[in-house]
């Protein structure tokens, strides 16, 4: 975050509480701010230099990050017995914290309690993530990623991330998620989707500077920082919204788009009659790959498919890309004993006119991020 903060040309002052001094020393961290750190309050050195009531207010902002449960205890009940609690009682500055402790310490109604106590004393909040945490525990609790924190630190002095990197300039249209078809106003048909590798990917790109929109179906996901986020629900929808997010260097379809859509679907909720089925009757959706895809003047330089496959996936996948006319193919084992589909890991095999490309089991955050870096490879050299 400070690295990140420092390139966007931000400067930071770091005050070390004794349980950060557990997972980073003062001198790495000095390294990086590229000023001396502070760490106690009663150090008459420190005191000389800067007391602690000049050290809280000689930022424009102050940052709690990672913000424990403990912290914010302390900061609700306006205690003081370390450096960093006194600066923050001190400080006539706004305050911003980034939540970082266990699922069930951030339920816990003690930190709610605190947390409600701090939004009402106009402290900013950032995250808590959902994710997989240290303790191996899975809910709200993880740290926000540091270019989300960056990103809310800009925002508060009216400033957005100035874009650099290989894919500056670039602009990505993704696909993610599944879509809903309606039967009526209050049913749907859906599928197991979480938009997980999909959201990685806009991340990903977005990461290396690229102009990233994303196209998404209803998600449990929250929209990534930097990245224009279009929500839509039936796959009508959603070719729409990618239509109008063309012209694009690169299309993604990361989307489970449902193949088909209810053509009889009601206005009104569909009530129970005695001794009678509703019968559907299905018609196909349209197919957003192969029609991103096209031949034509607007077709994207590179359009990148997903084959989502539960048996014979290179012979499938390998159908997929000529039928589809796309240029790559990411073609995954779904079947329910991957755990693919929902999970947080995927192993894939690229397809494309060079041949087949097998990639070990990675994370789909790891598989995003080679997917990203191949992109940058396909650009290298090409204006
Ligand atoms: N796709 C799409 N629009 C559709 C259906 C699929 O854009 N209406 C895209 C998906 O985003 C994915 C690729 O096509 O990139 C393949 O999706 P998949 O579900 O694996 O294949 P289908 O075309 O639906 O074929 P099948 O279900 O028969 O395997």
């Amino acid at each position: 975050m400070i690295r990140l903060l420092s390139k966007q040309g931000i400067q930071t002052r770091a005050i070390l509480t004794k349980a950060a001094e557990e997972f980073v020393t003062p001198l790495s961290v000095a390294s990086l701010t590229g000023e001396k750190v502070f760490t106690e309050l009663f150090d008459l050195t420190d005191e000389a230099e800067m007391g602690h009531i000049q050290l809280s207010r000689s930022a424009d902002l102050v940052v709690v990050a990672p913000a424990t449960a403990d912290l914010m205890a302390k900061m609700a009940t306006g205690q003081a017995n370390d450096l960093a609690t006194t600066a923050l009682l001190a400080t006539d500055k706004p305050v911003m914290i980034a939540p970082a402790m266990n699922v069930r310490m951030w339920n816990h109604p003690a930190t709610q309690r605190n947390l409600k106590q701090l939004l009402e004393d106009g402290v900013q909040v950032v995250g808590p993530d959902d994710g997989d945490m240290a303790c191996g525990e899975f809910g709200p609790g993880r740290l926000a990623e540091p270019d989300e924190i960056a990103e809310k630190i800009l925002g508060f002095f009216s400033r957005k991330i100035e874009k650099t990197g290989p894919l500056k300039g670039r602009k990505i249209v993704v696909t993610a998620g599944p879509t809903h078809e309606p039967i009526d106003p209050v049913r749907y048909i859906a599928n197991h989707s979480s938009g997980k590798q999909g959201y990685a990917i806009a991340e990903a790109l977005r990461d290396l500077g690229a102009d990233v929109t994303l196209v998404s179906g209803p998600t449990r996901l929250s929209e990534p920082e930097g990245v224009s986020v279009i929500q839509v629900e039936a796959a009508k929808d959603m070719l729409q919204a990618t239509r109008q997010a063309l012209p694009a260097d690169v299309v993604i379809c990361a989307a489970a788009v449902a193949d088909w859509r209810v053509e009889n679907g009601s206005d009104q909720k569909i009530k129970k009659k005695e001794g009678q089925l509703p019968a559907l009757t299905l018609t196909e959706n349209p197919d957003i790959l192969a029609t991103v895809s096209q031949k034509g003047e607007a077709r994207p330089d590179l359009v990148i498919g997903f084959a989502a496959e539960t048996q014979n996936i290179i012979e499938n996948g390998k159908a997929k890309l000529a039928k589809k006319g796309c240029d790559w193919i990411i073609a995954n084992d779904v079947s329910p004993e991957t755990g693919t589909f929902g999970g947080d890991e995927n192993s894939v095999i690229v397809l494309s006119s060079d041949g087949e490309d097998h990639w070990p089991k990675l994370s789909k955050k790891e598989v995003a991020i080679s997917l990203a870096l191949k992109i940058q490879d396909y650009f290298k050299g090409r204006n």
